[in-house]
């Protein structure tokens, strides 16, 4: 990939502008801090380095370039921030550039692998005789032939051999089919979807990433979804995303279902800005990602008490990201699909305008589920109310709500207040630990966050990057231990010779998160800023030393070995006059020749 393109973007986007369209910045010095979005903070930990256009959180670790910060913002590849930045720095992209790393290569061959089956299944659904039962049920289920086309529906034959033998003849090779995440871990004679209605799960860009598919039968697992992949993950994924996006913008609020039908349903009646989780509870990531488009929800689960319950986790999970929410209310058995089928468009249409707000859903649940004549069920309700009360972001609705969950329970509101006010702050202590506990494992896990010798001067060589044709010239690859320090020599060599100077290109060659974010912490820290000239020397010399040593050491032991077991052809002077050599540079090295 030419990274030239990265380097010009790099000069076009000021961080603080990119950054500032998702966290409030303050200007502190050279420097500007806000709030972190990556983790929940009350004191900003979060700095932007305009000068080296990086950011860095003290609080979570995470740091990087605008790229990093937008991969991980907007939860997207290396590719798609590439072009998003693109876009906004009004760089061309060559059509025909791919990605350099094998990391890039596969997301990509997978996303053209899912992309060639989800075409295959509904090709299958529309044409062959043996469809015929699942195009019957999609009719029975109201969907039309445009909304099938919308949502890409398909049909997974019943034969088990098909799937295999279809991408086997497109030429792909056994070990990547099995990553792929459309066959069972017990081989590719099992493929994980088989007389099934196929729902392509797209990514927000309408690319196919994974499948959820539906059985006609009366047995076995009604749905069954794909595993996660380095596509794929559930919890940041929401089914119909790409095709309600727009709609959510233009109508500014969007409605959260239970199932991909409801979905479907939803948009057969018109109403295109439905999505749902993917067979799993609704997340806060989704959240995160629903938020970019709206901050106003409408929850439409079923109304049984499962139903119920999913709908009041949804709800405290939006107001933690400041999401407003009102729920519509639906039968006890009856959801979005259901309502389209036995009641029409138009109903459907109804119940979904008819919503109400989430706190009078949440207390008059609560108040339902317990015998509010008596003390302990009132004590019931409040407990059953302290998560989400704890949820509510402004000071002022929380007293509002508890005043308003007094009166309802009719008792003093100042003791409720009292009550739920101890609830809430131990709730807050124990999430906040958790949090940091999180924290720590994720800054703690595999990566080692100690710096080495070695780590230390390549750190101080991407600071003072004028500096690394003199480090080159004295030290190569092969004297450096730390892996970690490695990769820095390496990319820093690349860049040297591509003659690209910013801190993008050099990240942009790196893989791994947590070493982006090390390199990060230290920039943003200006560890590195006084004294380099010296600091580098030194730690040249020093690195230089220990490597010889090591040399060293390796042929005296070499030596010794093959005296004593006498071996034949052991060219002795040779091994000598390596270590005299040795011996030489370590002494020229003392003398600072
Ligand atoms: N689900 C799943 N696995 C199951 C059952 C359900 O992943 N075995 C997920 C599906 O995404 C489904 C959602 O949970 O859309 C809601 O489940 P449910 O209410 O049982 O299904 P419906 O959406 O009503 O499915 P249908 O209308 O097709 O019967
Ligand atoms: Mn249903």
């Amino acid at each position: 990939m030419s990274t030239k393109v990265t380097e010009e973007i790099n000069n076009r986007l000021n961080i603080v502008d990119i950054v500032g369209n998702y966290v409030t910045l303050k200007r502190n010095g050279s420097k500007y801090t806000g709030l972190c979005p990556f983790h929940n903070e009350k004191t900003p930990s979060f700095t932007v380095t305009p000068e080296k256009n990086l950011f860095y959180c003290f609080g979570c670790h995470k740091g990087g370039s605008i790229f990093n910060f937008i991969m991980e913002i907007e939860n997207m590849d290396f590719q798609d921030a590439l072009r998003f930045l693109a876009k906004k720095a009004g760089v061309e992209l060559d059509d025909n550039y791919s990605g350099s790393s094998t990391e890039r290569k596969k997301i990509d061959a997978l996303k053209e692998l899912y992309k060639r089956t989800a075409n295959s299944f509904q090709y299958i659904l529309k044409n062959r005789p043996e469809a015929e039962e699942a195009r019957t049920y999609l009719v029975k289920r109201g969907v039309s032939p445009e909304i099938l086309d919308l949502f890409k529906l398909g049909w997974a034959p019943e034969d088990r051999n098909w799937l295999l033998a279809f991408l086997k003849s497109k030429g792909y090779s056994d070990g990547f089919l099995m990553e792929s995440g459309l066959f069972s871990k017990k081989g590719l004679r099992y493929p994980l979807f088989s007389g099934r209605v196929m729902f392509p799960i797209t990514n927000y860009n309408g690319e196919v990433i994974a499948f959820s598919g539906r059985t006609l039968k009366d047995f076995g697992p009604k749905y069954i979804n794909s595993p996660e992949t380095i596509l794929f993950q559930k919890k940041r994924n929401l089914f119909g995303l790409s095709n309600a996006s727009k709609s959510i913008r233009e109508k500014d609020f969007f409605i959260l279902c239970e199932g991909q039908m409801d979905v479907i349903a939803c948009h057969q009646a018109g109403i295109k800005n439905a999505v749902a989780p993917l067979g799993t509870a609704y997340t806060e990531e989704q959240a995160n990602i629903l938020k970019r488009y709206s901050s106003h929800s409408v929850i439409s689960f079923d109304g049984d008490s499962a139903g119920k319950k999913a709908a009041a986790k949804a709800i405290i999970i939006n107001e933690k990201k400041d999401i407003k929410s009102q729920v519509a209310v639906l039968g006890e058995n009856e959801d979005p699909a259901d309502l389209l089928i036995n009641k029409g468009e138009k109903e459907l249409n109804k119940k979904l305008k008819s919503t109400i707000n989430s706190f009078d859903y949440i207390l008059e649940n609560a108040v339902n589920l317990s015998d509010i004549t008596n003390p302990e069920g009132k004590e019931e309700v409040i407990n059953n109310l302290v998560e989400y009360l704890n949820s509510l972001t402004s000071e002022v609705r929380r007293d509002d709500c508890i005043n308003m969950v007094a009166s309802r329970l009719g008792v003093d509101s100042a003791s409720v207040y009292k009550d739920i006010k101890r609830e809430v702050s131990l709730n807050k202590a124990y999430r906040q630990k958790k949090e940091d506990n999180q924290i720590k494992q994720n800054a703690g896990s595999e990566f080692d966050r100690k710096m080495s010798a070695e780590l230390f001067l390549m750190i101080a060589v991407v600071v003072n990057r004028d500096r690394f044709n003199f480090v080159r010239g004295k030290i190569n690859i092969e004297d450096l231990f730390d892996q970690r320090a490695r990769a820095i020599y390496i990319a820093l060599e690349e860049c040297f010779r591509n003659n690209e100077n910013s801190i993008d290109s050099l990240l942009n060659r790196i893989e791994g998160q947590d070493l982006i974010s090390l390199i990060a912490e230290k920039i943003t820290s200006e560890e590195f800023s006084i004294n380099t000239e010296e600091l580098i020397r030194d730690s040249v010399k020093k690195i230089k030393r220990s490597s010889l040593l090591k040399k060293r050491e390796d042929i005296v032991k070499k030596l010794r070995d093959m005296t004593r077991l006498n071996a034949e052809d052991f060219n002795e002077t040779e091994l000598l006059s390596e270590k005299i050599y040795i011996d030489q540079e370590i002494e020229k090295l003392r003398l600072g020749i």
